[in-house]
């Protein structure tokens, strides 16, 4: 199948809002993999299709995880399922005939992260939070940091999300908290960083090159 004819099966499934969010996303994908090394073909692909199942019932997506999840890492959250990150790798897999495992893998983890994301994992879930489509409040700190690093983007947005959360009494997944202490340790290797609080739940984060032992 090429680009256009994934594009038109995801656009069958989503809404008009939806559909427009993964072009968008598919987008910035491929401007970040560009940017940081990743394949950007494979970034634009992955971001296209990320929502697939966002706007299926939960009853179906359930489904679908139950029949063609099995090539999917994770099984366990203390989240609730339905997870569309999980039932859309798991259509992607087993509808739409996708083989390649690191778009299905960064498709099933771009809702939380996890622990040793790949570059184009990362790719894809910094896409998500700063495509051209998204507007809260924060979105050009998220911007700005997207394009100094790929790390200091999921530090700031996972401490933005988890922020969001436990203000919600939502529960979180232990993936999202492994995401950040990854991204942190990344961010601080030979480096000094000085965290304060920042505007809208976003850390500010001053950096400073070749400080630290
Ligand atoms: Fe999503
Ligand atoms: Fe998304």
């Amino acid at each position: 199948m090429t680009y256009e004819d994934y594009e038109r099966a995801v656009r069958s499934l989503l809404t008009e809002k939806r559909f427009y969010h993964s072009q968008c996303v598919a987008k910035t994908a491929e401007a970040l993999a560009r940017r940081y090394g990743a394949d950007p073909e494979k970034a634009r692909l992955a971001g296209i299709l990320h929502d697939v199942m966002k706007d299926t019932a939960p009853e179906e997506q359930l489904k679908i995880t139950e029949k063609f999840g099995i090539m999917l890492q994770k099984r366990e959250s203390p989240v609730p399922p339905p997870w569309h990150a999980a039932a859309g790798a798991a259509y992607l897999y087993g509808v739409l005939g996708v083989r390649d495992t690191e778009i299905l893998r960064a498709v099933e983890c771009h809702t939380w992260g996890k622990k040793d994301m790949t570059l184009l994992e990362q790719v894809l879930f910094v896409a998500d939070y700063i495509s051209d489509d998204r507007d809260y409040p924060g979105i050009e700190i998220m911007r700005e940091a997207a394009a100094r690093s790929l790390e200091e983007a999921i530090v700031k947005g996972v401490a933005w999300t988890l922020n969001d959360l436990a203000n919600q009494g939502k529960p979180i997944d232990p993936d999202s908290v492994l995401a950040y202490d990854d991204a942190l340790n990344r961010l601080r290797a030979g480096r000094k960083l000085t965290f304060r609080p920042g505007p809208y739940g976003i850390p500010a984060i001053e950096i400073e090159e070749g400080e630290a032992p």
